[in-house]
């Protein structure tokens, strides 16, 4: 598969602050690609060079083979973007906004009432396609938002964290849309966001961006594995402060926090047998334990309980997730 996009050393300074440091990275046509970052990370100065709302300072890229230096124009048919911001007329309906984006690129007549009717399909929006937006909730704007990106089917769609502020319906709305749109039409997407799941759950590759670089670029499966560990919790009957600073000293183990007591559901009516058997949980604790090796610290964790007495009472090995992959990298939290 030839490359759809190509990042070659890219940088932007705003006076003398440098936000985009040389990036380079290249999507495939088909692929959704992931920019993992956290606020401020570099994610939108990035996308505004690649869409022709900033020029770089240095570096260049090629969409489709298309300079975005000097072939703008041409690379702009090939490409949409869904900003990050909202802009939309809001006292028009959905429709007329989308077909106002429609003429923007040259569609017209019986052409951009299809096209139109068509994204409003793939947002689901069809029904309240003739309200005004500003009668629509937050995240029905954003998918209209989205919408104007595909009225002149790009083949490469820039999507700037779709999903901030957005209710959990739209957002679900949203996922299905990206995944239709890759899978149904085979359009390659650049998916932006500081929240990590939703990466992990749509996109194939990832670059992870901080301060303005890339600080790791590769498929969710090899980011992730590049952690080798992971996090297990470990339910106790009883933890305090000597327990956890004695797990934290075993072998393949990197760090240990005690978590707020488990607080136990009350009772429903006419259950008091219950009562009992859910005491234990309203006193224990859960300790949880980052490792070097999930597998090897769980012995030793429950080497060290069974030698002290000390009753294990849950046991949980949690999958190592892009956002451990990220503070291992920067010593810093994806969100604050
Ligand atoms: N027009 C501008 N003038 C000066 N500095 C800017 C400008 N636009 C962005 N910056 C700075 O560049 C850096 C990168 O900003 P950018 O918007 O690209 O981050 P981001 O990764 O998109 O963050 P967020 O997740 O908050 O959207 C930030 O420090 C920001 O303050
Ligand atoms: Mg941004």
């Amino acid at each position: 598969m030839p490359a759809i996009l190509e990042v070659d050393n890219l940088v932007k300074k705003f006076g003398e602050f440098e936000a985009v440091k040389g990036v380079s990275f290249q999507v495939e046509e088909g692929e959704v690609f992931g920019l993992l970052g956290p606020n401020g990370a570099g994610k939108t100065t990035t996308i505004s060079m690649l869409t022709g709302i900033l020029a770089p300072t240095a570096g260049t890229a090629r969409i489709g083979g298309y300079d975005v230096r000097t072939q703008m124009a041409q690379a702009k048919t090939l490409n949409g973007l869904v900003p990050q911001d909202l802009a939309l007329y809001p006292t028009l309906s959905a429709r007329a906004n989308l077909e106002f984006f429609g003429r923007v690129y040259g569609l017209k007549g019986r052409d951009l009432k299809e096209r139109v009717a068509d994204v409003l399909r793939v947002v689901s929006l069809t029904e309240r396609a003739d309200q005004a937006i500003e009668t629509f909730s937050g995240g029905m704007k954003r998918r209209v938002n989205i919408a104007a990106g595909l009225v002149h089917q790009p083949r490469l769609l820039f999507l700037d964290e779709p999903t901030v502020g957005v209710d959990p319906q739209s957002r679900n709305h949203i996922f299905e849309s990206v995944l239709r749109l890759n899978r149904e039409r085979g359009m390659s997407i650049i998916y932006t966001s500081h929240y990590m799941e939703e990466v992990e759950l749509l996109c194939s590759r990832a670059a992870i961006i901080d301060e303005g670089r890339i600080i790791a670029l590769d498929t969710i499966k090899n980011l992730i594995a590049m952690l080798g560990g992971g996090v297990i919790h470990v339910g106790v009957e009883r933890a305090d402060p000597t327990t956890r600073d004695a797990i934290a000293a075993l072998p393949m183990v990197k760090e240990a926090v005690l978590l707020a007591p488990s607080v136990a559901a009350p009772p429903a009516p006419g259950a008091e047998a219950d009562l009992h058997e859910r005491a234990p949980l309203a006193t224990g604790s859960v300790i949880k334990i980052v490792t070097e090796h999930s597998q090897q610290a769980v012995v030793s964790v429950i080497g060290y309980l069974n030698t002290h007495d000390i009753m294990l009472t849950s046991l949980e090995i949690l999958e190592p997730n892009l956002e451990s992959v990220f503070l291992h990298l920067t010593g810093k939290k994806l969100r604050d």
